[in-house]
């Protein structure tokens, strides 16, 4: 069903045919009462599914109490999520912003600043081929994709890019200019592309023979998402074993309530002095109450395990499906971030799976993204194959 009021909207999302009004778990429902599987979770947001009622309390009874007060004042919420994810993380200090973009804008400004304080004139920032990063301008020049730039210079200057999981290219493009690589431990928009598994520790490595900062962008893959609470902390035949001196948070952070996040070490933390960086609603008492109860529930709901479990089966039946249809080249991915790349163009396959009932996304033009609820769940991911056997039983 086509929303007949985009008119006053300015065109910047070529939106999908639907309109959705309610959610449940890991359900939706259309304005004509049509139900779907959200296997899309609002691209990597709604971390407990939709309505979840710690979620809804915790909102709730916030909202009666204080929504926002403005960073000039202390905030006990801000300080209690900021404890939270220093034990989560074993980084030591939080800023708090309202989106991915703002909290890598800000990682980018503050390894600049580290650099400046120490009378260095390092400030670039080497980032990956097919990485993405934002749409502001400091983040969509550090993105790795040609399509999110066009049209918006002049850019930024102190960027550069090599290839993703090209270690000798990244050594080269290192010089003394060079303030820090910037990276997703995998790569969510650009395809769902793993590092290889020594990549990301010999990028420590390098990083800390040069002396300059390592950035991790978890925007998508962070808050459990992959099967561990960051996906730094995957072991490193998993994925990498290690850990950034900056990372940024967003996206599953507060399950649907706007809030991102850079974490830094402290010797780091310290260039953000006062006046250096800020935020109007950037940690308001309502996105902390919302995290804390993310956090909370994950936690309560062991919702680790879950990832992980029904990460295997879903990748376990798409794998099956991918030996039966040469069509299907590759599936990959780390907990409920999983992608199927295509031989052909996906979006057919995104269209075929709507109609018959289950919402899934493009990571590029031939790779199929799956991003459900973490805790969806196997009777959700049986249905969501089930309905995939059968599109790639047909000719799309
Ligand atoms: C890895 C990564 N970084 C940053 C962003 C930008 O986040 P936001 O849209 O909240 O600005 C995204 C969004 O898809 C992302 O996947």
């Amino acid at each position: 069903m086509t929303a007949a009021t985009d008119s006053h909207i300015m065109q910047t999302y070529a939106r999908f045919p639907l309109t959705l009004t309610r959610g449940a778990g890991s359900e939706v429902w259309d304005d004509v009462g049509k139900r779907y599987l959200d296997f899309i979770s609002g691209i990597a947001v709604n971390t407990l599914g939709h309505a979840h009622p710690a979620l809804q309390q915790a909102l709730t009874s916030q909202a009666a109490n204080m929504l926002h007060c403005s960073n000039l004042f202390h905030i006990p919420l801000q300080q209690q999520l900021a404890t939270r994810l220093a034990e989560l993380s074993g980084l030591d200090r939080f800023f708090f912003c309202n989106s991915g973009a703002e909290a890598n804008e800000g990682a980018i400004k503050l390894a600049r600043k580290y650099f400046y304080d120490q009378s260095s004139s390092r400030r670039t920032i080497i980032t990956a081929s097919h990485s993405f990063h934002g749409r502001t301008l400091a983040t969509l020049t550090a993105t790795g994709q040609t399509k999110v730039k066009t049209g918006f210079d002049p850019l930024p200057e102190g960027f550069c890019h090599v290839p993703f999981n090209d270690l000798d290219a990244l050594a080269q493009a290192i010089d003394d200019d060079t303030a820090a690589i910037m990276l997703e431990p995998l790569q969510g928009e650009g395809g769902v592309n793993m590092p290889n598994p020594d990549y990301l520790p010999a990028v420590r490595r390098l990083c800390d023979e040069h002396g300059i900062l390592l950035i991790l962008d978890e925007v998508q893959t962070g808050i459990g998402r992959c099967g561990t609470m960051f996906a730094y902390e995957l072991s490193a035949d998993e994925l990498s074993g290690i850990q950034p001196d900056i990372l940024t948070l967003a996206k599953g952070l507060g399950g649907g309530v706007p809030i991102g996040a850079i974490a830094a070490r402290e010797s780091v933390a310290v260039s953000f002095a006062p006046g250096t960086h800020g935020s109007t609603f950037g940690g308001n008492p309502l996105s902390c109450r919302a995290a804390l109860t993310v956090l909370d529930v994950i936690e309560s709901e062991q919702l680790l395990e879950n990832v992980r479990e029904r990460g295997e089966q879903l990748r376990s039946g798409l794998q099956a499906l991918a030996d039966d249809h040469p069509e299907i080249s590759a599936v990959r991915g780390a907990g409920l971030l999983c992608g199927m790349a295509l031989t052909c163009e996906a979006a057919p396959y995104v269209a075929a799976a709507r109609e018959q009932g289950l919402l899934i996304l493009l990571a590029g033009s031939h790779v199929l993204r799956f991003l459900p609820p973490l805790n969806v769940s196997a009777a959700a991911v049986d249905e969501a194959l089930t309905i995939l056997a059968s599109l790639f039983s047909k000719q799309i």
